[in-house]
């Protein structure tokens, strides 16, 4: 077996101790997909397939059978079968023998199979547990799979009389992170963080963006992750000011800043990290004012992340920070506005900071689980629990608008670091990405 097969194993039986006894749950792998030509997109798995399995190969369906009464719980994998000639063009695969026995399933088919025992696989079973909706292919094949088993129904087999979502209880799993899945999340931050240093140490007046891109890349690669978690911004000047900018194709110029968002996917998991750097190394008297409050709004998010506070305390310290300095620093009038409540309550300052302070962070870089407590009625943000993992990406974009200081136009900035909630505090994972005003400054002077 695999190294890590206990943890797939493990987190399986888990799954199925919160199945109906004897119920059935179905989960596909990611399909390949064609880029134009002959030529895929990077194959990538899908992430609750790798979560519960472990197995990266494409064309896999697991297919786990919750426990009742003496009978204990059973995972099937459905795999591509050995075939010498596809392994001569693309590669090795385990084909089921070596994958059953490596990831310690209990039993493994070709993937050619799957339809025909699936009609077998749910005949008396209580209820189906699937992405619900979740794509039309499926439906349609999970539609196939129950008229194969309701057509035995005058030999008295019945199918299924109920489905669940299989992807809500998965996503609550996967929102408390386990030992190995910290350790994973902590060595991709350490590596966006050396990507981020890299990047800063290249940069000076007149390198494109893409060049920067390219550094960051290089980094990334040159450590083991495999792709980046995401399309990385570079954006220079006033780009910083579009949130999703990733054209990355301008020339950087002197006095200007560059807000540079990479992270990278390692063995699955994700890092987000976002720096903000002036392009010749020095910060000017606006862009190091509005720097730093960025940083003291980040600063009182981290002092909100505490288990057992709601989720949204973080935002609202950071909006609170950022509200005050706006009216300070003159981006608000506080002839309108008397402090920085009043402020939040005009919404004022979604002017220059429209969106969250976080997000969940795991195999995906908007990893799930639900933000609001469901159970309630009134929906409330949820309490923070140790083992979560998050962002923390406060921001401040001040496009040219009338009212609105000349010194401050164009300049974005967005600081952004990976935590996990602690049983006490948090701790931050992307530490590593150089931060401070003089830290940055003294890193680029050596360049
Ligand atoms: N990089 C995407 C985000 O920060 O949410
Ligand atoms: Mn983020
Ligand atoms: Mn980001």
């Amino acid at each position: 077996m695999t190294a890590t097969a206990g943890a797939y194993i493990e987190r399986r039986a888990r799954l199925a101790a919160r199945m109906e006894p004897g119920s059935v749950a179905v989960l596909a792998t990611a399909p390949e997909v064609l880029r134009n030509g002959d030529s895929d997109y990077p194959y990538r798995h899908d992430s609750h397939f790798y979560y519960l399995t472990g197995f990266t190969e494409p064309e896999a369906v697991l297919v786990l059978l919750a426990p009742v009464g003496e009978q204990p719980a059973r995972s099937i994998l459905f795999c591509r079968d050995k075939n010498l000639e596809r392994e001569i063009w693309d590669g090795y695969r385990y084909g089921p023998e070596a994958a059953r026995t490596e990831f310690g399933f209990d039993e493994a088919y070709p993937i050619d199979e799957l339809d025909a025992q699936m009609a077998k696989l749910l005949a008396n079973v209580p209820a189906l547990y699937y992405a619900l909706g979740h794509s039309a292919a499926l439906d349609a094949q999970v539609s196939s799979w129950l008229k194969a088993v309701r057509a035995q129904g005058r030999s008295g087999i019945a199918a299924p009389a109920s489905a669940h979502h299989l992807l809500g209880i998965l996503d609550e799993m996967r929102l408390l992170k386990d030992a190995g899945e910290q350790s994973a999340m902590a060595r991709a931050c350490s590596i966006a963080a050396a990507a981020h240093a890299r990047a800063m140490r290249f940069t000076r007046p007149g390198v494109f963006e893409y060049e920067i891109e390219a550094e960051l890349l290089h980094e990334f690669r040159r450590n083991g992750a495999q792709f980046p978690a995401y399309t990385p911004i570079v954006a220079s000047g006033a780009n910083a000011c579009v949130l999703h900018y990733n054209q990355n194709n301008r020339q950087c110029r002197e006095g200007e800043l560059v807000l540079v968002d990479a992270g990278c996917e390692l063995d699955g998991y994700a890092s987000d990290i976002t720096r903000t750097w002036p392009v010749n190394g020095r910060f000017s008297a606006a862009q190091k004012a509005l720097y730093e409050l960025v940083l003291q709004a980040q600063d009182a998010a981290f002092a909100a992340i505490v288990p057992g506070r709601p989720y949204s305390c973080m935002h609202e310290a950071a909006v609170q920070v950022l509200a005050a300095g706006m009216l300070d620093l003159g981006l608000l009038d506080k002839a309108k506005y008397a402090s920085a409540e009043d402020a939040i309550a005009g919404k004022a300052h979604l002017q220059f900071y429209m969106h969250g302070t976080g997000h969940w962070l795991g195999m995906d870089v908007h990893d799930v689980g639900t933000y609001r407590d469901l159970s309630v009625a009134e929906r409330p943000s949820r309490p923070l629990l140790p083992g979560m993992a998050l962002t923390v990406e406060p921001g401040i974009y001040v496009r040219p608008a009338e009212g609105v200081p000349e010194a401050f136009w164009n300049i974005g900035i967005r600081i952004e670091d990976d935590v996990i909630v602690l049983d006490k505090g948090c701790r931050v994972l992307s530490s590593d990405a150089p931060k401070g005003v003089a830290e940055i400054e003294q890193l680029m002077e050596k360049r």
